[in-house]
């Protein structure tokens, strides 16, 4: 986590004072999130039915020192939920800053022999919960100027999978979607909703399965990582050297004490950089480099492996460009190559030649800085789309390849942020008046907003997330048709 001393800016990396209610938190997920929040500064409310597991939790948070109160509340009651979030209202004064949807049962049974019982009874607790839940929450979120839901799902809101839980599957799906719907709904009300969805996490609600050493067997098998997870890996819970260009990744590497290598074509700009970042104590050196040519990247990652004797532990693929935007017919081919050669190759060079320092390292991370451009279509020219479109395929193809040798891979994909890069597009207020129109959060981003997700994706605390692409968009690539009324 990060840590301040004098060099260091404010940390972003705090709930210190923040308000929080966790359903379910005396075993399992919702248990590491409470201490998770709690650790990071966050008072904490939680319920769950059982008095004695709530009482014995209760004391130790508090002999660790950590603000948490609890109550015993069956978060499948209507009356039940109103009555709790009556407690967190007076608890809290009326402000709430995160409400943490975790508790979540199953049943498992072939779809046929479930019963109406069966239907209402995980419908109530795993759904209509976090739905009404959210409901009641929302004037308290609202009224705390930053609120935060997370829905906890599953991947089995996702795919099909062979556990015998249509009815939880489909609780879980609904909960994803519930996401993308409040996420646009609420944006105004400046409140985040996201959906968090795990794989198998070692908790008592999984035990029946992985007790079963058969299906433990076939988890490992079709799981990269060749395990199962830990409640304390999932990403609510939360937070060493490397390569980028300058605007997006570099913010906050420095602050979290890598000590980081970077590179840019203008010398003069990077030597600026460099000696701004000494007077910040960041360990930060630079190399003049081309990222699009082979030979430079050879030199490159030459030099990055005397620097950091033969390991490396993360790589930040940052570089890329968008330098024309034409029809596609227009395109010439000495445009595709450019753009291929800086965006994609450069990245797939790289992480070729950052393999053995990756592995040597014991805890690899790759880090592709790709676009919402490579998730959906938008007329911001179909070559830089592609080659956004093959970062996120190659994502889940290295985390696959390379699981077995501790590297993680995982794509980060940003909407229009305030940089050079985007700057030709926003400062035409005609645009700029589209994006926001399109986006929820109705701005672009910031380049903070990337690199702190760049920076959580290579942490330790993010040590069973491979393979995916994350957007930061400000909630634009779930706007099906999500119009302002007003
Ligand atoms: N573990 C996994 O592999 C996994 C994977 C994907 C998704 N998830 C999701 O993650 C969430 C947490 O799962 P978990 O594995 O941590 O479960 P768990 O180990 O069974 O823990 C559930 C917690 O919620 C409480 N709880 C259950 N039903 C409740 C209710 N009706 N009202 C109030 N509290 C209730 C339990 O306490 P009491 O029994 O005392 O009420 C306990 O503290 C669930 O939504 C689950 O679907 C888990």
């Amino acid at each position: 986590m990060a840590q301040t001393n004098g060099c260091r800016g404010q940390s972003r990396w705090t709930l210190e004072g923040k308000t929080a209610l966790v359903t379910g938190g005396t075993k399992g997920l919702g248990h590491a999130v409470v201490e998770e929040l709690a650790e990071l500064g966050a008072i904490v409310h939680t319920c769950a039915r059982n008095e004695a597991d709530l009482d014995e939790c209760l004391r130790e948070w508090k002999m660790k020192g950590f603000k948490v109160t609890g109550s015993i509340c069956d978060a499948s009651s209507r009356r039940e939920r109103e009555m709790l979030m009556d407690k967190v209202s007076a608890l809290f004064n009326g402000k709430l800053n995160i409400l943490i949807n975790n508790v979540g049962t199953s049943i498992r049974k072939p779809t046929v022999e479930y019963t109406a019982e069966d239907f209402s009874v995980l419908m109530a607790t795993n759904f209509e919960s976090a739905y009404h839940l959210s409901q009641l929450a929302h004037p308290l979120l609202k009224a705390s100027g930053a609120g935060n839901i997370i829905l906890m799902s599953s991947i089995a809101g996702l795919v099909s999978l062979n556990t015998g839980n249509s009815i939880y599957a489909a609780t879980k799906g609904a909960m994803n979607q519930l996401a993308k719907n409040l996420a646009c709904e609420w944006a105004r009300d400046n409140i985040r909703t996201n959906s968090v969805a795990p794989w198998f996490i070692r908790t008592p609600l999984v035990e029946p399965y992985l007790s079963d050493e058969k299906f433990l067997e076939e988890i490992k098998c079709r799981t990269p990582m060749e395990r199962t997870g830990e409640p304390d890996e999932q990403p609510v819970r939360h937070l060493d050297d490397f390569l980028a260009h300058k605007s997006l990744s570099m913010l906050l590497f420095g602050e979290l004490g890598a000590i980081v290598h970077t590179c840019a074509r203008n010398e003069a700009e990077l030597n600026e950089c460099l000696r701004e970042w000494k007077t910040k104590c960041f360990k930060v050196t630079g190399s003049v480099c081309d990222a699009s040519s082979r030979a430079e990247r050879e030199k490159l990652m030459k030099q990055v492996s005397s620097l950091f004797n033969g390991k490396l532990n993360i790589l930040i693929n940052n570089v890329g460009t968008n330098y024309t935007t034409k029809p596609t017919v227009e395109y010439m081919a000495e445009d595709l190559s450019f753009l291929m050669s800086t965006n994609f190759e450069s990245a797939y060079h790289l992480s070729q030649l950052a393999h053995p320092l990756l592995k040597a390292s014991g805890a690899g991370n790759i880090i592709l800085v790709s676009s919402v451009c490579g998730v959906l279509s938008t007329n911001l020219g179909t070559i830089y789309a592609a080659t956004k479109g093959a970062m996120n395929q190659l994502a889940k193809n290295l985390a696959c390849e390379w699981a077995r040798d501790n590297i993680r891979i995982n794509s980060v994909a940003p909407w229009f942020i305030t940089t050079p890069l985007t700057e030709p597009y926003l400062s035409d207020e005609k645009f700029l008046e589209e994006v926001k129109c399109r986006t929820p959060m109705e701005r672009p981003g910031e380049p903070k907003e990337v690199s702190s997700l760049v920076a959580f994706l290579c942490m330790p605390a993010a040590s069973y997330i491979t393979g995916q692409t994350i957007c930061v968009d400000g909630g634009f690539t779930v706007n099906g048709f999500f119009f302002r009324r007003t």
